[in-house]
Protein backbone atom coordinates (compact mmCIF):
# COMPACT_ATOMS: atom_id res chain seq x y z
CA UNK A 1 0.00 0.00 0.00
CA UNK A 2 1.37 3.49 -0.82
CA UNK A 3 0.17 6.84 -0.93
CA UNK A 4 0.45 8.57 -4.47
CA UNK A 5 0.91 12.09 -5.27
CA UNK A 6 -1.28 14.01 -7.35
CA UNK A 7 -3.14 11.58 -9.22
CA UNK A 8 -5.85 11.70 -12.41
CA UNK A 9 -8.89 10.51 -11.24
CA UNK A 10 -9.62 10.07 -14.84
CA UNK A 11 -10.18 6.24 -14.87
CA UNK A 12 -11.75 6.13 -11.18
CA UNK A 13 -14.90 7.81 -12.02
CA UNK A 14 -17.02 5.59 -15.04
CA UNK A 15 -17.83 9.87 -16.61
CA UNK A 16 -14.07 9.86 -16.99
CA UNK A 17 -13.66 13.58 -15.90
CA UNK A 18 -10.41 14.36 -15.38
CA UNK A 19 -9.84 16.12 -12.16
CA UNK A 20 -6.54 15.42 -9.54
CA UNK A 21 -6.58 13.98 -5.70
CA UNK A 22 -3.69 15.48 -3.87
CA UNK A 23 -3.38 12.34 -2.48
CA UNK A 24 -4.27 8.33 -3.17
CA UNK A 25 -3.93 5.29 -2.07
CA UNK A 26 -5.47 2.03 -2.89
CA UNK A 27 -5.93 -0.43 -0.47
CA UNK A 28 -7.05 -4.22 -0.87
CA UNK A 29 -7.17 -5.40 2.65
CA UNK A 30 -9.41 -4.55 5.83
CA UNK A 31 -6.31 -4.04 8.00
CA UNK A 32 -4.72 -1.68 5.33
CA UNK A 33 -8.17 0.08 5.83
CA UNK A 34 -7.71 0.40 9.25
CA UNK A 35 -4.21 1.89 9.05
CA UNK A 36 -5.11 4.41 6.46
CA UNK A 37 -8.34 5.51 8.29
CA UNK A 38 -6.36 5.87 11.17
CA UNK A 39 -3.89 8.41 9.79
CA UNK A 40 -4.43 11.74 11.35
CA UNK A 41 -2.88 13.74 8.44
CA UNK A 42 -5.58 13.41 5.96
CA UNK A 43 -8.79 15.07 8.01
CA UNK A 44 -10.41 15.08 4.16
CA UNK A 45 -10.74 12.01 2.65
CA UNK A 46 -13.24 10.81 -0.41
CA UNK A 47 -14.16 7.07 -0.56
CA UNK A 48 -14.15 6.05 -3.89
CA UNK A 49 -15.50 2.31 -5.07
CA UNK A 50 -16.36 1.90 -9.07
CA UNK A 51 -16.65 5.48 -9.58
CA UNK A 52 -19.99 4.91 -10.90
CA UNK A 53 -22.36 7.27 -9.37
CA UNK A 54 -20.61 10.37 -9.47
CA UNK A 55 -19.43 13.58 -10.97
CA UNK A 56 -16.25 15.06 -9.89
CA UNK A 57 -16.54 18.86 -10.46
CA UNK A 58 -12.95 20.01 -8.93
CA UNK A 59 -9.74 18.30 -7.72
CA UNK A 60 -9.88 16.86 -5.05
CA UNK A 61 -7.80 18.44 -1.78
CA UNK A 62 -7.16 16.11 0.45
CA UNK A 63 -6.76 11.87 0.36
CA UNK A 64 -8.56 9.75 -2.17
CA UNK A 65 -9.01 6.53 -0.68
CA UNK A 66 -9.75 3.40 -3.55
CA UNK A 67 -11.75 0.71 -1.92
CA UNK A 68 -10.29 -2.56 -3.79
CA UNK A 69 -10.99 -5.21 -1.17
CA UNK A 70 -12.18 -8.22 -3.32
CA UNK A 71 -13.79 -11.53 -2.69
CA UNK A 72 -16.70 -13.72 -3.11
CA UNK A 73 -17.57 -16.10 -0.35
CA UNK A 74 -20.23 -18.69 0.28
CA UNK A 75 -21.11 -17.83 3.47
CA UNK A 76 -23.89 -20.57 4.42
CA UNK A 77 -25.71 -23.06 1.62
CA UNK A 78 -29.32 -24.62 2.51
CA UNK A 79 -31.86 -26.54 0.48
CA UNK A 80 -33.18 -24.00 -1.05
CA UNK A 81 -31.21 -20.83 -0.57
CA UNK A 82 -27.70 -20.16 -0.39
CA UNK A 83 -25.86 -16.70 1.67
CA UNK A 84 -23.03 -14.97 -0.27
CA UNK A 85 -20.74 -12.54 0.77
CA UNK A 86 -18.87 -10.30 -1.79
CA UNK A 87 -16.54 -7.97 -0.87
CA UNK A 88 -16.63 -3.80 -2.09
CA UNK A 89 -14.45 -3.81 -5.06
CA UNK A 90 -15.81 -6.69 -6.60
CA UNK A 91 -17.08 -5.13 -10.09
CA UNK A 92 -20.69 -5.66 -9.78
CA UNK A 93 -21.33 -7.12 -12.90
CA UNK A 94 -19.00 -9.99 -12.68
CA UNK A 95 -20.32 -10.71 -9.11
CA UNK A 96 -23.83 -11.09 -10.87
CA UNK A 97 -22.25 -13.53 -13.53
CA UNK A 98 -20.57 -15.72 -10.94
CA UNK A 99 -23.81 -15.74 -9.20
CA UNK A 100 -25.60 -17.12 -12.46
CA UNK A 101 -22.88 -19.53 -13.50
CA UNK A 102 -23.41 -21.01 -10.23
CA UNK A 103 -27.14 -21.05 -10.85
CA UNK A 104 -27.74 -18.50 -7.63
CA UNK A 105 -31.20 -16.55 -8.27
CA UNK A 106 -32.31 -13.31 -7.54
CA UNK A 107 -29.65 -10.59 -8.86
CA UNK A 108 -29.57 -11.79 -12.70
CA UNK A 109 -31.98 -8.13 -13.55
CA UNK A 110 -29.40 -6.45 -12.13
CA UNK A 111 -26.86 -7.66 -15.13
CA UNK A 112 -24.46 -5.15 -16.39
CA UNK A 113 -25.07 -2.32 -13.95
CA UNK A 114 -21.65 -0.06 -13.52
CA UNK A 115 -19.91 -0.15 -10.29
CA UNK A 116 -18.53 -2.45 -7.42
CA UNK A 117 -20.41 -4.37 -5.17
CA UNK A 118 -19.65 -2.22 -2.37
CA UNK A 119 -21.77 0.93 -3.33
CA UNK A 120 -25.06 -0.95 -4.67
CA UNK A 121 -26.84 -0.51 -1.12
CA UNK A 122 -25.96 3.06 -0.54
CA UNK A 123 -28.13 4.10 -3.70
CA UNK A 124 -29.91 0.68 -3.34
CA UNK A 125 -29.09 -0.36 -7.24
CA UNK A 126 -31.92 -1.34 -9.37
CA UNK A 127 -33.16 -1.88 -12.78
CA UNK A 128 -36.23 -3.66 -14.34
CA UNK A 129 -38.33 -4.44 -11.35
CA UNK A 130 -35.54 -5.86 -8.91
CA UNK A 131 -34.01 -3.49 -6.49
CA UNK A 132 -31.04 -4.95 -4.26
CA UNK A 133 -33.04 -4.63 -1.25
CA UNK A 134 -34.95 -7.69 -2.54
CA UNK A 135 -31.87 -10.06 -2.19
CA UNK A 136 -30.08 -7.67 0.20
CA UNK A 137 -29.59 -10.20 3.68
CA UNK A 138 -26.27 -7.51 5.41
CA UNK A 139 -23.51 -5.49 4.60
CA UNK A 140 -20.50 -4.83 6.73
CA UNK A 141 -19.35 -1.11 6.93
CA UNK A 142 -16.12 0.31 9.10
CA UNK A 143 -17.11 3.19 10.97
CA UNK A 144 -15.22 6.30 10.33
CA UNK A 145 -15.55 7.68 13.44
CA UNK A 146 -13.76 4.68 15.78
CA UNK A 147 -12.56 2.75 12.75
CA UNK A 148 -14.85 -0.43 13.61
CA UNK A 149 -16.85 -2.98 11.69
CA UNK A 150 -20.28 -3.02 12.37
CA UNK A 151 -22.69 -4.25 9.96
CA UNK A 152 -26.12 -3.69 8.78
CA UNK A 153 -29.16 -6.01 8.19
CA UNK A 154 -31.59 -4.95 6.10
CA UNK A 155 -33.80 -3.56 8.20
CA UNK A 156 -30.98 -1.24 9.73
CA UNK A 157 -30.24 0.12 6.05
CA UNK A 158 -33.78 2.27 5.38
CA UNK A 159 -33.56 1.30 1.77
CA UNK A 160 -35.87 3.34 -0.64
CA UNK A 161 -36.52 3.86 -4.07
CA UNK A 162 -32.21 4.93 -4.87
CA UNK A 163 -32.24 5.80 -1.44
CA UNK A 164 -30.93 4.29 1.62
CA UNK A 165 -29.38 5.32 5.69
CA UNK A 166 -25.80 5.71 4.13
CA UNK A 167 -27.33 8.71 1.50
CA UNK A 168 -29.34 10.19 4.89
CA UNK A 169 -27.90 9.86 8.20
CA UNK A 170 -24.96 7.13 7.65
CA UNK A 171 -23.56 9.55 4.66
CA UNK A 172 -19.77 10.05 5.00
CA UNK A 173 -19.34 8.32 8.11
CA UNK A 174 -18.87 4.73 7.13
CA UNK A 175 -16.86 2.54 4.18
CA UNK A 176 -19.24 -0.57 3.01
CA UNK A 177 -16.17 -3.39 2.84
CA UNK A 178 -18.48 -6.66 2.01
CA UNK A 179 -22.19 -7.03 0.90
CA UNK A 180 -24.15 -10.56 1.60
CA UNK A 181 -27.06 -11.80 -0.23
CA UNK A 182 -29.38 -14.23 -0.05
CA UNK A 183 -29.69 -15.51 -3.10
CA UNK A 184 -32.34 -18.68 -4.85
CA UNK A 185 -30.88 -22.09 -5.46
CA UNK A 186 -33.81 -23.36 -7.00
CA UNK A 187 -37.28 -22.01 -7.50
CA UNK A 188 -35.84 -19.16 -8.97
CA UNK A 189 -38.46 -16.04 -8.64
CA UNK A 190 -38.07 -14.85 -12.40
CA UNK A 191 -39.21 -10.74 -12.69
CA UNK A 192 -39.65 -10.98 -16.41
CA UNK A 193 -42.95 -8.30 -16.81
CA UNK A 194 -40.88 -4.97 -16.58
CA UNK A 195 -40.55 -3.05 -19.19
CA UNK A 196 -39.34 -4.90 -22.31
CA UNK A 197 -38.12 -8.28 -21.23
CA UNK A 198 -40.94 -10.40 -22.02
CA UNK A 199 -40.64 -8.96 -25.63
CA UNK A 200 -36.53 -9.34 -25.43
CA UNK A 201 -37.01 -13.26 -24.35
CA UNK A 202 -39.71 -13.56 -27.03
CA UNK A 203 -37.75 -12.22 -30.12
CA UNK A 204 -34.37 -14.73 -28.16
CA UNK A 205 -37.38 -17.44 -28.63
CA UNK A 206 -37.39 -18.40 -24.98
CA UNK A 207 -40.45 -19.43 -24.14
CA UNK A 208 -39.39 -20.87 -20.45
CA UNK A 209 -36.41 -18.42 -19.37
CA UNK A 210 -34.06 -19.42 -16.78
CA UNK A 211 -31.76 -17.05 -14.85
CA UNK A 212 -29.13 -17.17 -17.79
CA UNK A 213 -31.81 -16.34 -19.89
CA UNK A 214 -33.17 -13.47 -18.25
CA UNK A 215 -29.78 -11.97 -17.67
CA UNK A 216 -28.71 -11.92 -21.38
CA UNK A 217 -32.58 -10.25 -22.25
CA UNK A 218 -31.48 -7.28 -19.66
CA UNK A 219 -27.54 -7.02 -21.42
CA UNK A 220 -29.02 -6.88 -24.85
CA UNK A 221 -31.51 -4.21 -24.07
CA UNK A 222 -28.89 -2.24 -21.81
CA UNK A 223 -26.59 -2.87 -24.48
CA UNK A 224 -29.20 -0.86 -27.09
CA UNK A 225 -30.15 1.80 -24.88
CA UNK A 226 -27.62 2.64 -22.34
CA UNK A 227 -23.64 4.16 -23.39
CA UNK A 228 -21.23 1.91 -22.26
CA UNK A 229 -19.08 3.85 -19.88
CA UNK A 230 -16.02 1.83 -21.30
CA UNK A 231 -16.44 3.84 -24.89
CA UNK A 232 -18.41 7.16 -24.03
CA UNK A 233 -18.20 8.56 -20.19
CA UNK A 234 -21.13 8.79 -18.10
CA UNK A 235 -23.20 7.85 -14.41
CA UNK A 236 -26.34 5.54 -15.89
CA UNK A 237 -29.32 7.71 -15.01
CA UNK A 238 -28.34 11.56 -14.12
CA UNK A 239 -31.60 11.67 -12.61
CA UNK A 240 -34.04 10.27 -10.49
CA UNK A 241 -37.74 9.74 -11.22
CA UNK A 242 -39.77 12.28 -9.51
CA UNK A 243 -43.09 10.91 -7.27
CA UNK A 244 -44.97 14.17 -7.51
CA UNK A 245 -49.01 14.28 -6.45
CA UNK A 246 -51.50 12.74 -8.99
CA UNK A 247 -53.64 16.52 -8.93
CA UNK A 248 -50.50 17.51 -10.37
CA UNK A 249 -50.57 14.63 -12.69
CA UNK A 250 -53.65 15.56 -13.93
CA UNK A 251 -53.72 18.15 -14.79
CA UNK A 252 -50.68 18.50 -17.05
CA UNK A 253 -52.47 15.44 -18.53
CA UNK A 254 -54.82 18.13 -20.09
CA UNK A 255 -51.59 19.25 -22.14
CA UNK A 256 -49.49 16.14 -22.47
CA UNK A 257 -51.69 13.35 -22.78
CA UNK A 258 -49.17 10.78 -23.40
CA UNK A 259 -47.55 11.56 -20.28
CA UNK A 260 -46.47 7.97 -18.74
CA UNK A 261 -47.16 7.57 -15.43
CA UNK A 262 -46.47 4.99 -12.72
CA UNK A 263 -48.40 4.18 -9.46
CA UNK A 264 -46.76 4.83 -6.27
CA UNK A 265 -49.61 5.20 -3.40
CA UNK A 266 -53.20 6.71 -3.77
CA UNK A 267 -52.05 10.12 -4.31
CA UNK A 268 -48.78 9.96 -5.70
CA UNK A 269 -47.44 8.62 -9.22
CA UNK A 270 -43.66 8.82 -10.26
CA UNK A 271 -43.22 10.15 -13.87
CA UNK A 272 -40.14 9.08 -15.72
CA UNK A 273 -37.67 11.44 -15.76
CA UNK A 274 -36.36 10.32 -19.13
CA UNK A 275 -39.86 11.35 -21.01
CA UNK A 276 -40.00 14.90 -19.09
CA UNK A 277 -36.54 15.67 -20.76
CA UNK A 278 -37.04 14.23 -23.95
CA UNK A 279 -40.25 16.13 -24.20
CA UNK A 280 -38.53 19.48 -23.21
CA UNK A 281 -36.41 18.99 -26.60
CA UNK A 282 -32.88 17.55 -24.74
CA UNK A 283 -32.60 14.11 -25.89
CA UNK A 284 -29.72 13.68 -27.99
CA UNK A 285 -28.48 17.58 -27.79
CA UNK A 286 -24.89 17.72 -28.36
CA UNK A 287 -22.89 20.97 -26.62
CA UNK A 288 -19.44 20.24 -27.68
CA UNK A 289 -17.92 17.57 -25.70
CA UNK A 290 -21.02 16.39 -23.01
CA UNK A 291 -24.66 15.94 -23.50
CA UNK A 292 -27.67 13.87 -23.35
CA UNK A 293 -27.56 10.51 -24.72
CA UNK A 294 -29.51 10.16 -27.83
CA UNK A 295 -31.60 6.93 -26.72
CA UNK A 296 -32.08 7.81 -22.60
CA UNK A 297 -32.38 10.70 -21.70
CA UNK A 298 -31.72 10.36 -18.26
CA UNK A 299 -28.05 9.55 -19.33
CA UNK A 300 -25.47 12.72 -19.29
CA UNK A 301 -22.67 12.02 -21.57
CA UNK A 302 -19.25 13.01 -21.48
CA UNK A 303 -18.01 11.92 -25.20
CA UNK A 304 -14.37 12.97 -24.71
CA UNK A 305 -13.24 15.83 -22.60
CA UNK A 306 -15.88 17.70 -20.94
CA UNK A 307 -15.61 19.28 -17.70
CA UNK A 308 -17.43 18.08 -14.32
CA UNK A 309 -18.96 21.56 -14.45
CA UNK A 310 -20.06 21.26 -17.73
CA UNK A 311 -22.26 18.42 -17.42
CA UNK A 312 -23.27 20.10 -13.84
CA UNK A 313 -24.18 23.24 -15.52
CA UNK A 314 -26.10 21.19 -18.04
CA UNK A 315 -27.79 19.34 -15.15
CA UNK A 316 -29.02 22.34 -13.59
CA UNK A 317 -30.47 23.83 -17.32
CA UNK A 318 -32.29 20.84 -17.41
CA UNK A 319 -33.85 21.05 -14.01
CA UNK A 320 -34.60 24.49 -14.88
CA UNK A 321 -36.59 23.72 -17.86
CA UNK A 322 -38.47 21.15 -16.51
CA UNK A 323 -39.65 23.34 -13.13
CA UNK A 324 -40.37 26.11 -15.79
CA UNK A 325 -42.63 23.52 -17.95
CA UNK A 326 -44.22 20.90 -16.10
CA UNK A 327 -44.06 22.59 -12.52
CA UNK A 328 -41.74 19.20 -11.38
CA UNK A 329 -38.22 19.24 -9.41
CA UNK A 330 -36.09 16.19 -10.49
CA UNK A 331 -33.36 15.63 -8.40
CA UNK A 332 -29.98 14.62 -9.06
CA UNK A 333 -29.13 11.00 -8.33
CA UNK A 334 -25.42 10.91 -8.81
CA UNK A 335 -23.22 12.52 -6.32
CA UNK A 336 -21.96 15.72 -7.23
CA UNK A 337 -18.35 16.48 -5.80
N1 LIG B 1 -38.62 7.51 -21.52
C1 LIG B 1 -38.72 8.41 -22.55
N2 LIG B 1 -37.57 8.87 -23.14
C2 LIG B 1 -36.35 8.46 -22.74
C3 LIG B 1 -36.25 7.54 -21.68
C4 LIG B 1 -37.40 7.08 -21.08
O1 LIG B 1 -39.81 8.81 -22.94
O2 LIG B 1 -35.37 8.92 -23.33
C5 LIG B 1 -39.87 7.02 -20.87
C6 LIG B 1 -40.62 6.00 -21.69
O3 LIG B 1 -41.98 6.24 -21.46
C7 LIG B 1 -40.23 4.69 -21.05
C8 LIG B 1 -40.09 5.08 -19.61
O4 LIG B 1 -39.55 6.40 -19.65
O5 LIG B 1 -41.21 3.72 -21.22
C9 LIG B 1 -39.20 4.20 -18.78
O6 LIG B 1 -37.94 4.09 -19.41
P1 LIG B 1 -36.91 2.95 -18.96
O7 LIG B 1 -37.58 1.63 -18.89
O8 LIG B 1 -35.69 3.10 -19.79
O9 LIG B 1 -36.61 3.28 -17.45
P2 LIG B 1 -36.26 4.63 -16.71
O10 LIG B 1 -37.36 4.94 -15.75
O11 LIG B 1 -35.89 5.68 -17.68
C10 LIG B 1 -35.13 3.36 -14.72
C11 LIG B 1 -33.85 3.41 -13.95
C12 LIG B 1 -32.71 2.78 -14.75
C13 LIG B 1 -33.08 1.34 -15.04
C14 LIG B 1 -34.41 1.33 -15.83
C15 LIG B 1 -34.92 -0.06 -16.07
C16 LIG B 1 -34.07 5.37 -12.55
C17 LIG B 1 -33.57 6.75 -12.24
N3 LIG B 1 -33.51 4.77 -13.61
O12 LIG B 1 -34.96 4.18 -15.88
O13 LIG B 1 -31.56 2.77 -13.91
O14 LIG B 1 -32.07 0.69 -15.79
O15 LIG B 1 -35.44 2.02 -15.04
O16 LIG B 1 -35.37 -0.60 -14.88
O17 LIG B 1 -34.91 4.85 -11.81
C18 LIG B 1 -29.52 3.84 -13.32
O18 LIG B 1 -29.98 3.94 -12.18
O19 LIG B 1 -28.36 4.25 -13.61
C19 LIG B 1 -30.34 3.24 -14.37
C20 LIG B 1 -29.93 3.16 -15.63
Amino acid sequence: MQIQQNISLKPFNTFGIDVSANHFVSVSTIEELKQILSLKEYPNKLILGGGSNMLLTKNFEGLVIHVNLKGIEIVSEHTDCVFVKAYAGENWHEFVLWCINNDFGGIENLSLIPGNVGTTPIQNIGAYGVEIKDTFESCNAISLENIHIETFKKEDCQFDYRNSIFKNEAKGKYIVTSVTFKLTKQNHQLHINYGTIASQLEAMKITAPSIQDISKAVIAIRESKLPNPKVIGNSGSFFKNPVVPKTLYTNLLQNFEDMPSYPVSDTEVKIPAGWLIEKAGFKGKRFGDYGVHKNQALVLVNYGDAKGSDILNLSILIQDTIKRLFNIYIEAEVNIL
